[in-house]
């Protein structure tokens, strides 16, 4: 039976619906004229529309290759329609029926799903809470063996906002050596660290990583549906192959602007701006925790847009969404989604006074059921 992706078909229907969506991971845009000076804007309004590079802009490729270690160049990556199409083409190309794959949840929800629908045989680990949601790595080494195809990760973590610390990711890398398998992690919210200490990549660790990554989260850009890979350049080709048969190509525009991204000083500009809304919203966000003490668990998020909170309330996780949704028009994502019932996932990476305003609808909502 074909597994649906909940999380995505929930706000599909309704984020753009509510009044109020705190459904979101990332950190809230900036518009085209804030971005761009009046050169750039008149650069783009100039530009002919053709498809373009179909592997990536080479000055694209170029800047994000700068975002990574020396031994990565231009041909370790391949610009992708989003890190979504990145995440479904690493499964397309990596998994066949029977394959084993070892899933670190909970995630995103989009490999664990795919995984399943390619035919692989998905084995699942949890993040921990007790650990401040790392994994237990001797449990890990008891479920890697021969048969892993492929080990996947998401972080920073989605939705937990837990990093893992270096020697956690050598330590993996190590399992994965052992038996020869893949690592696939997904570090879209690599650099929004609240404390501004930048995750390493896989790929410092470990030579058969594959990362995706892309300018929807850290890079607060989600609208130019940009998204990249980076591997070796054998299975980047092998991705490529796939990719002919996907979309063929990211738009050219959007390639322009996140090419403009990508390179200093924006980049860092752009990262330190989402870590800084990150951090004050964390104040808020936290203050807002304290006034429900006795309802929420919460181990606040090291990077990342969003909080992951435990609750005790009589009231199951996806009911409590909908009744928040059509009685408050606020939208967040139910512990459901990720197989997790008992938590909520808020987004923090909106405007200050969005994010309070939401909040208090929520606490309506809690109210209304005798909390
Ligand atoms: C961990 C993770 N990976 C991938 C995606 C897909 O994002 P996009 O395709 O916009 O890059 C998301 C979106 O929420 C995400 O949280």
């Amino acid at each position: 039976m074909f597994v649906e992706f909940e999380m995505e078909r929930l706000q599909s229907l309704y984020e753009n619906e509510v009044k109020y969506n705190l459904s979101d991971s990332g950190n809230h845009p900036l518009s085209m004229n804030d971005l761009l000076s009046e050169e750039e804007i008149s650069r783009i309004l100039n530009m002919e529309i053709y498809y373009g590079y179909t592997t990536g802009d080479p000055r694209l490729l170029s800047a994000i290759a700068s975002w990574y270690p020396e031994k990565i160049n231009e041909g370790n990556i391949l610009v992708t329609n989003g890190s979504a199409e990145a995440n479904f083409l690493i499964g397309w190309t990596l998994l066949e029926p029977d394959d084993e794959v070892v899933m670190v949840l909970p995630n995103y929800m989009q490999v664990p799903g795919l995984a399943k629908n390619l035919g692989a045989k998905v084995k699942t680990i949890h993040l921990k809470e007790s650990l401040g949601w790392h994994l237990d790595l001797d449990e890990l080494a008891s479920m890697v063996n021969e048969k892993t195809k492929l080990i996947s990760i998401c972080n920073p973590s989605n939705p937990t906002g837990a990093v893992m610390a270096d020697e956690e990711m050598q330590s993996i890398a190590e399992i994965a050596e052992k038996h020869g398998a893949y690592i696939h992690s997904d570090e879209v919210y690599r650099g929004s660290e609240l404390d501004g200490k930048e995750t390493k990549s896989f790929v410092h660790f470990y030579d058969k990583s594959i990362i995706s990554c892309g300018l929807s989260k850290s890079f607060a850009h989600p609208g130019l549906r940009i998204g990249w890979l980076v591997a070796s350049p054998d299975i980047i080709q092998n991705i490529w192959t796939r990719k002919d048969y996907t979309t063929l190509c990211a738009s050219v525009i959007s390639q322009e602007i996140g090419t403009k991204i990508m390179t200093e000083p924006t980049r860092n500009d752009i990262l330190g701006r989402s870590s800084k809304m990150l951090t004050e919203n964390l104040v808020l966000f936290q203050s807002w925790i304290d006034s429900h003490k006795e309802i929420f668990t919460f181990v606040p998020p090291k990077a990342g847009g969003m909080a992951f909170v435990g609750y005790n309330m009589d009231i199951n996780s996806t009911e409590f969404v909908h009744k928040l949704r059509v009685e408050q028009s606020v939208l967040i994502v139910p512990g459901d989604c990720y197989g997790m019932d008992g938590y909520l996932r808020f987004g923090i990476g909106a405007n200050q006074d969005y994010l309070s305003e939401g909040l208090e609808l929520v606490s309506a909502c809690i109210k209304s059921l005798g909390y």
